[in-house]
C-alpha cells in the first residue's frame, strides 16, 4: 500500500436527492435537464413491484413524455444494450431514466454509451474509453447494493467470450440519482443478501484498493459498518425500515468510495464467474471474499485491520498473528448467514473451467486496483480454494 496523503486523487460523484419520497422528483428534474420524452430502462420484476408506474406519474405531472423500455435481463447483455437504443431512437426519446437494480441501470449507461459514440458497446471495455457524453441519464435505484447510480462503472456482458465486460468512465457518472429507500421494500431476502453482499465487498475493497483516498476511506469504513450491523436485520426481516435504510445509505457510501477507487480481485474474479455461468453478481462475490481476503491480507494488514475493527472486532486487543484468522471468521459468519451457495460447485462450475476463469479474471480492469499483485496461478488458486 503505498498512497499517500501528498499524492492527486479526484472524486467524482453526481447529484443525489436522498430520502422517502425522492422517486417522486422524477419527472421535475428530468424536464429541468431539458428532457421532452424519456426512455424509461427496468426489468420485468421491477415493472411488476410497480416502481416504474410511480416515476410515471411523476413524468406526467411535469409533461415529460415516457416510452418503457423493460427488456432487461439480471446480467444486462450488449444485445439489449443495442435493442435498446433501436427503441430510444424509433421513440425519439432524448435521455434515459433508468429505475431499478445495477441491471437496468447498467444497461441504461450501455445505451447513452453507444448512442453518443456509435460503436458496438463491447468496444468501450476498460477506462476512460469514452468519447463524446452520453445523453442526460437519471436512476432510481431500487436496490440497496449495485450503486451504479452513482458509480463512474457499467458492466455488461459479453455472451459469445461469456464473460462480463468492465466499462469505467466519469462520462457514465448519472446526472442525477434519487436514492430513496422505500424502494427496497419490495425486495426479497435473496435479494436483499445478494444486494447487501455486493456493497458490503464494495466497501472493503475500495478500503484496500490501491487508488484509495482520505475522501474515499471515510465513505468505505462507514459502509462497511451500516452494512455489517443491518444486512442480516434486513434479510430476517424485509419489513424492518430501520434496517433497510441503513443499507440504503451503506450502499450509497459504498458505491461513492469504489467509484472512485475501483475495487479488486473479489469483483475481477466475480465478473469472470459471472460471465461463465449467468449467476448473481452478489453471490458471486459472496462465494469470493474470504479467499481473497485471505490473501490480500499481508498487503495491507493495518488496512484490514481498521476493517476488523468496523466489524467489533478489537483487533488491537488480539495478538498480530491472530488478528487476520479473526477477520476471516467473521466474513465466513457472514457468508453462511447470507444463506449465499458457498462453494463454486454448488453453482455447477467445473474444476476444468477454472483456467479460462482465472485468464478473463486477470484481465479485467479491476484487478489494477488490488493492493497485492496476482499471477495466473494465483488467481486459479484463489479459484481452486473457493470451489
Ligand atoms: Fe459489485
Amino acid at each position: 500500500m503505498t498512497t499517500t496523503s501528498t499524492e492527486l486523487r479526484k472524486f467524482v460523484a453526481p447529484e443525489i436527492v436522498y430520502g422517502p419520497g425522492a422517486r417522486c422528483l422524477v419527472g421535475r428534474y428530468t424536464r429541468n435537464l431539458g428532457a421532452t420524452r424519456v426512455l424509461v430502462v427496468s426489468d420485468p420484476g421491477v415493472v411488476l413491484a410497480g416502481w416504474p408506474r410511480e416515476v410515471f406519474s411523476s413524468l406526467e405531472q411535469e409533461g415529460v413524455r415516457y416510452h418503457l423500455f423493460p427488456d432487461v435481463s439480471p446480467n444486462p447483455r450488449a444485445q439489449e444494450v443495442h435493442r435498446g437504443v433501436q427503441v430510444y431512437l424509433q421513440e425519439h426519446c432524448d435521455a434515459i431514466v433508468a429505475v431499478g437494480g445495477g441491471s437496468p441501470m447498467d444497461c441504461a449507461k450501455g445505451i447513452g454509451i453507444v448512442l453518443a459514440n456509435k460503436e458496438n458497446i463491447l468496444t468501450f471495455e476498460g477506462v476512460d474509453r469514452i468519447a463524446r457524453p452520453i445523453p442526460p441519464l437519471v436512476c432510481v435505484p431500487t436496490t440497496a447494493g449495485s450503486s451504479a447510480d452513482v458509480s463512474q462503472f457499467a458492466i455488461i456482458t459479453d455472451t459469445s467470450r461469456r464473460l462480463k465486460i468492465s466499462i469505467i468512465s466519469k462520462a457514465i457518472v448519472p446526472d442525477v440519482s434519487f436514492v430513496d429507500y422505500d424502494t427496497t421494500r419490495t425486495l426479497t431476502p435473496f435479494l436483499i443478501a445478494c444486494c447487501g453482499m455486493d456493497a458490503f465487498v464494495h466497501g472493503i475493497e475500495a478500503f484496500v484498493s490501491n487508488a484509495h483516498s482520505k475522501l474515499t476511506d471515510v465513505y468505505a469504513l462507514a459502509a462497511i459498518s451500516l452494512i455489517w450491523n443491518n444486512l442480516r436485520a434486513a434479510m430476517e426481516s424485509p419489513p424492518n425500515e430501520a434496517a433497510r435504510h441503513q443499507l440504503m445509505e451503506g450502499s450509497l457510501e459504498a458505491g461513492l468510495a469504489f467509484s472512485n477507487t475501483s475495487l479488486g480481485a473479489v469483483h475481477a474474479m466475480a465478473h469472470a464467474l459471472g460471465g461463465l455461468i449467468d449467476n448473481p453478481h452478489g453471490e458471486a462475490n459472496t462465494l469470493l471474499i474470504d479467499h481473497v481476503v485471505a490473501f490480500n491480507y499481508e498487503a495491507a494488514p493495518e488496512r484490514f485491520d481498521l476493517i476488523a475493527e468496523k466489524l467489533g472486532l478489537e483487533p488491537t486487543r488480539l495478538a498480530p498473528s491472530r488478528r487476520k484468522e479473526a477477520l476471516l471468521s467473521a466474513l465466513r459468519q457472514l457468508k453462511h448467514s447470507s444463506g449465499l451457495a458457498l462453494r463454486l460447485r454448488d453453482k455447477g462450475v467445473s474444476r476444468s473451467d477454472i483456467p479460462f476463469l482465472a485468464r478473463n479474471a486477470l484481465a479485467d480492469p479491476c484487478m489494477v486496483t488490488n493492493p497485492r499483485r496476482l499471477t495466473l496461478r494465483d488467481v486459479e488458486v484463489l479459484y481452486e480454494q473457493a470451489y
